[in-house]
Parts: C-alpha cells; structure tokens; sequence
C-alpha cells in the first residue's frame, strides 16, 4: 500500500459509522441495558458473549476474547486490511476517498532508506572485516561454516574497539543520531558521544523479504556473556515481527518452512542444503511472526533444542501456529542437541529422517505432557489423560480421537471408556470435576484501589504450581539466582499458600545466610503442607548455566502470566455482577472502564505467549 489517510479522515469514518449500526448488519444484537449483546462471530457459540458499547463505540467478547472498535471490527469480520477496511467503512457512509489519500509519507519514506542504507554500509564493512581478522574467520570456519555460506547470509566481524564502527560510518558521511537510531551505537551515559554497539563479534546481519538490512545479531567467539547481541527495536526493525532467514526463504520457493532457534540452525542447515529454515529473533514465536509464515510456506515443521526449555518453547509456539490455523509438526532432536549440532554430526539425509519421523499436534502433546507429568503414578496418569483429552476435543474426526484414544489408554493405565466418556461428556461437568485445586481468593495483593472485590472461587491450572514449585526448588538450590530475581519476584507473589509461605522463609533466611537447608523449614508447616515442602526441596535438577537462566525466565512468567489471567477472571466477574444490576445509573461508566481493563489484559497476556 502506497497510501494512507489522515488521522481526521480516519477518525470522521469511525465518526459516521456508528459501530451498532454496522455490526447489526453482521450480527443479530439485542439491547441489553445500555450495551448490546450476540453471538460472537468469531467464535462458535449458543449463548451471546459478544457485547457492543454503543457509548464508547468498542465491542468485546468475554468468550474468545476478540475486541476493538469499528474498523477492527471490519478488518477482522471481512478479513481486510487497515486501509481496506477504511474504504469499505467510507464507501458505507458515502465518504469519497478518492482526493483524501496521501501518499506514505514521503518524508517518512526517505528517512526509512537512509536507515536501511546505514544498515547496508555496515554490513558491508563488517563483511570486509570478516576476511581480515583471522580470529573471527577462522572461528566460523571451526564452526564448520564455509566462504560460500558466509557470503550468501553475509555474515561480518565487529571489531574489538569501542568507537571503530561509528567513526567509519561518519567517513561515509553518516550522522551520529542516525547511526545511533538503528541501534548501532549507544549514547554513552556519563561522557559525551556514542560507543559501538557490536564490539568482537561475528555479525549476523537480519534481512527482510525486500532485501532490506532490518538488523544485526552479534555472537562472541568465546564463552563470554551475553552470547549474543541483538539491535534493539528500531524504526525500521521489530522483533516480533520479523524472522530470521525470511529472505532466503522467499529466493528458494519451498512449500516446507523449519522454524528454528537460532542463527546459526539456521546457518548449518543451510550448508547442509536444508534452504527453508528460519528462526524467530531470541524471543518466543510471535502471532505475527505466525502470520508470517503462513504466507510463504504450505507445510510447517519446529525443530527447536531437545534441552528442557526448548521443549517448553516447542509447546508454546505449537499453540501460537495452531491458533493462525497452522497446524506444525515437530522434529525430536536426540539429547543436548540443536539442529546445527545434530546435521553437522549426522548429515542432511538422517536429518531427513528425523523430518518424516515428526510428529503431528496431538502425537506431540501426548510425548511432551507424559515427560512433565509422572505417569507412573496414578495422579500423574489421571492428569496426564485430562490433559490430553481437553485438547482432543479439538478434534472433529471420530476415527481420529479413537486413534489417540487407544493410544493414551497404552500409555496410562486408564481404560478406553473412562477416557471416552472424559472427552464426550458435556463441558460442564467436566470443569466441575478438575476444580480440584480450587481457591479463594479475594482480595488482590498489587492492588492499591480499595474497592471491595466479591470473592470468588478461582481454578489455578496445574501449570501454575509446577511453575511455583519449580522456582522455589531453583532458589533453594542456587543462591545466585535468589539474588538475581529478589527483587523482580516476591513471596507474595506466589498464589499457593504452601509456596507462598516457603518463599517467605526462605526470602528471610537468605537474607542473613547463604545456604538453605531443609532443617530450616521443616518445624514451620502443618503436617499436610510438608509433603509439598519436602517435595519442593527433595527435587532433582539437572539443568545448568543458561539453561537454568531461561527456566527461571519461564517460570516466572508463567507466574506472571496466571496472575494476569486471574486478575481477568476477577474483572469477568464483576462484568457479570454488572450486568445483573444493569438497570442502575451511574453502572455504564464502570461496566466501560472494566471492559477497558479487560481489553488492556488480554492485550498484556497476548505479549506472555
Ligand atoms: N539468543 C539471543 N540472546 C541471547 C541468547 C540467545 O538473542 N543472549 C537468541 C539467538 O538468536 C540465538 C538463539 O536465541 O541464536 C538460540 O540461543 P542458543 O540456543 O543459546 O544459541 P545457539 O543458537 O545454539 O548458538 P550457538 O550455536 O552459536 O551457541
Ligand atoms: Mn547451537
């Protein structure tokens, strides 16, 4: 799209199309109150949880959760774009858009070139560099890289000097605030001017489908921390928007798409004639990321680290392609291996195995929740199953599930009927039974408004206190990582009270000592709690270094992330509260605000998966 409109056309359409109005010709609405209510039309539903404002013109559903105002409504319902939706709005309400559309910003534009051309230079010179500097070459070249791959991912050196880049870019007649706004350089903080970003590291340069330089990774050659840099969000590059390795992908035209880890999987795999991997940039994979991929590939395979962590990645990204409708396969990567470990000791053609050997959606769950829950016991094996089965009524083929269900009755010790009659049974019932870790809770730590909250009953999910437990068990274990995360997670922020109240001794404990020991604990808990404890202490784990870093990262998170979703669960609430006294002045304001609330969580939950 070469065009846009101004923030005034775009607002006088959202103006003259009243958001009832033209959901109306969608949806069936009823008034309720002062809001509107129907099925949601983007979901599958019997009962209407699908509400339209009129007076903040936003509409919201409290079952899947989609929201937005007018235009989103259109870009979502009739599958547009922005400015696609704009016209379709504007044609509604016979607004000519003919003599209101502005060319992209040209100013804008230019600005964007002389960026990417910053990028260009740099990278050319870090190219050079490469060739120069022995150390760097010859540590790409242990890496089993050869000259053709360095050159068709143009990959570079920075040098170790603190100012060597920036003064080479003002050679090139490049601006210190234009250089420092592609995150090349970096203000310095107590002195004047700028100092390299990237300093003795391999560069890897980051290029989008239109042969764009975005941005730059950069990786030491030793063990030295961090491991690798990335530039930071910039006008021209987003993270969570962007793949690495997208640009080859669209040269070689292949139906399959391999997401990876990391760069250098990326790399390797390319060597080893493997021409369609890409890795999404050192976060987790992105909705976007997702809606990327769907465009250039037909069949999607993940191929992450077979560690502990890249197994937990696997699961979350699997979630995040089957909800953009991709449905990906996974690649086993035997123990302590990556795709770049693995190719370079067995070759393309085992590779290629393993590729036919993948499995799909559910074959996956089934191996990866076996390894979490212990299903040699028999709570183990009942969640094990739950699990199991709240994710095959996903599923619409009959023959399908009974496939999976002889499967799981083989894995466990629960018979085929009791798992049938776990996925047929209506919905309510099966809720009603997994509440079995039910608590009350009612009021909000973090919470400064004092507004009374109804108490209501909350389902933890299992998740959650695997996620508790975990933590703790690696804080009572390494005292280092108390000292890193004190001040990010407190004891109160533990929702089990049994975890909760450890974290609180053992906070304390560090606090004067600086080791933990289970004699410490044991004379303070109730006799049920102490299984719990010395469960939690008893633990063994394996994990090491940045591994144990990035559990403790996802482990917070996850903690992160449920008391977001129960913080909605309490704002849910309350929405119904207001819609049964709805009749009342003074109730409309509110009942906004929290649909308000509500959207700004959701959005902050989208960022967690
Ligand atoms: N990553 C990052 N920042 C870090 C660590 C990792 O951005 N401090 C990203 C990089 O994109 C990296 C990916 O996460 O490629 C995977 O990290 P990891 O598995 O630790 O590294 P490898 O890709 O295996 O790197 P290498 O083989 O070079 O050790
Ligand atoms: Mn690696």
């Amino acid at each position: 799209m070469t065009y846009t409109f101004s923030e005034e056309t775009i607002e006088e359409i959202r103006e003259k199309n009243d958001i009832v109005d033209v959901i109306s010709e969608y949806v069936n609405l009823k008034r309720t109150g002062s809001n509107y209510k129907g099925l949601c039309p983007f979901h599958n539903e019997k009962t209407p949880s699908f509400v339209v404002s009129p007076s903040k013109q936003i509409y919201h559903c409290f079952g899947c959760s989609e929201g937005g105002d007018v235009i989103k409504f259109i870009m979502e319902y009739q599958n547009l774009d922005f400015i696609e939706a704009l016209q379709l709005l504007a044609e509604r309400v016979n607004i000519n858009l003919d003599d209101k559309k502005l060319k992209r910003n040209s100013k804008e534009n230019k600005k964007r070139k002389r960026l990417f051309e910053i990028n260009r230079e740099a990278a050319i010179y870090f190219y050079k560099n490469l060739f120069n500097n022995k150390k760097a070459y010859n540590y790409l070249l242990n890496r089993g890289i050869d000259k053709k791959t360095i050159k068709s991912f143009g990959l570079g050196y920075a040098k170790s000097d603190w100012e060597d880049l920036k003064k080479y870019l003002k050679t090139k007649g490049f601006k210190e605030n234009e250089v420092s706004e592609v995150g090349l350089i970096i203000k310095r903080k107590r002195k004047e001017g700028y100092f390299d970003r990237f300093r003795d590291r391999i560069i890897f340069p980051i290029i989008n489908t239109r042969s764009n330089i975005i941005g730059f990774g950069g990786r030491v050659l030793d063990d030295s921390q961090p491991k690798y840099l990335n530039s930071p969000d910039t006008p021209v590059f987003n993270k969570g928007k962007n793949l690495y390795g997208l640009n080859i992908i669209k040269k070689n035209k292949n139906d399959k798409i391999l997401l990876v880890e990391g760069y250098m999987d990326v790399i390797s795999l390319f060597k080893y004639g493997i021409n369609y991997a890409v890795a999404s940039l050192g976060t987790a994979l992105t909705k976007d990321q997702a809606k990327l991929l769907n465009r250039y590939g037909k069949k999607f395979y993940i191929c992450y680290d077979s560690d502990k962590a890249g197994q937990l990645a696997t699961d979350k990204a699997l979630e995040i392609l089957y909800s953009q409708g991709i449905k990906a396969k996974v690649i086993l990567l035997p123990e302590n291996k990556d795709p770049d470990d693995y190719i370079k000791d067995n070759g393309k053609e085992n590779f290629n195995k393993l590729l036919k050997k993948s499995l799909d959606y559910i074959d996956f769950k089934i191996y990866y929740y076996k390894k979490i829950y212990d299903i040699d016991t028999v709570e183990g094996s009942i969640n094990f199953t739950k699990k199991i089965t709240s994710l095959l009524k996903k599923i619409k083929s009959t023959i399908e599930i009974d496939v999976y269900i002889n499967k799981i009755a083989e894995e466990t010790n629960i018979s085929k009927e009791a798992i049938k009659k776990e996925i047929y049974q209506n919905k309510k019932s099966y809720a009603k039974n997994r509440e079995k870790d039910k608590y009350i809770y009612n009021n909000y730590r973090n919470n400064n408004n004092k507004e009374k909250i109804v108490p209501v009953n909350y389902t933890l999910e299992p998740g959650h206190l695997t996620a508790e437990r975990n933590l703790i068990n690696l804080i009572i274990k390494d005292k280092t990582i108390y000292n890193k995360i004190k001040d990010e997670i407190k004891p109160k922020d533990f929702f089990n009270n049994v975890y909760r109240k450890l974290a609180e001794i053992i906070y304390h404990k560090y606090n004067e000592s600086d080791d933990m020991k289970f004699d410490y604990v044991k004379d303070k808990f109730e006799k049920e709690e102490m299984k719990k404890v010395k469960e939690t202490f008893d633990m063994e784990n394996p994990m090491e270094g940045s591994e144990k870093i990035k559990a403790v990262r996802d482990y917070i998170d996850k903690i992160n992330y449920y008391k977001l979703k129960l913080k909605k669960q309490d704002i849910k609430e309350k929405l119904k509260q207001y819609e049964k006294n709805e009749s009342k002045e003074g109730d409309v304001e509110k009942f906004n605000q929290l649909c308000l609330q509500l959207i700004s969580i959701e959005k902050q939950l989208k960022l967690h998966q």
